[in-house]
């Protein structure tokens, strides 16, 4: 089968990539456009490390394909951060001391961003439950959660 050409506009650039149709978007993102900050923990839509924005919508990268996502708006972990500034929730983490291995936080962060967007003053409750789709193997999640409510707190200019 020949391969499919389709749209993408990640972090605000366009592209046009030749993707096989079986591809997700974040064999996709990370492989063809090199952007590798999204991981890939479980590859079935169980761990939220791979989460991303499309069309302004959290979801599971691993399980959309790439042929899906042909001309919507795509938001990586790398479009957070502006001119070399990390983003307010990016920063939490960092200040918090929530990261360890690493390889959850792009997932949590955009679902954190996700969360704060919707609902800009959160109840600790309300993080947990917005995070609940992103697993995490070493913090034990109560750094994340302080991170995430120490972000908001930011962003609001408490
Ligand atoms: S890698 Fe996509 S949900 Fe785990
Ligand atoms: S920091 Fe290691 S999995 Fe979350």
């Amino acid at each position: 089968m020949p391969k499919r050409l389709i749209n993408l506009t990640v972090n605000g650039e366009a592209y046009e990539v030749a993707v096989e149709p079986w591809w997700s978007l974040l064999y996709t993102v990370r492989e063809e456009l090199g952007l590798t900050g999204s991981k890939e923990g479980c590859g079935t839509g169980d761990c939220g490390a791979c989460s991303m924005l499309v069309d302004g919508r959290l979801v599971t990268s691993c399980i959309m394909l790439a042929v899906e996502a042909d001309g919507c708006q795509v938001t990586t972990i790398e479009g957070l951060a502006t001119d070399g500034n990390l983003h307010p929730v990016q920063q939490a983490f960092v200040e918090k001391g929530a990261v360890q291995c690493g390889y959850c936080i792009p997932g949590m962060v955009m679902a954190a961003y996700d969360l704060l967007r919707r609902n800009p003053n959160p109840t600790l409750e309300e993080v947990r439950l917005g995070l609940a789709g992103n697993l995490c193997r070493c913090t034990g999640y109560a750094k994340i959660y302080e991170a995430v409510l120490a972000a908001a707190e930011r962003m609001r200019g408490d």
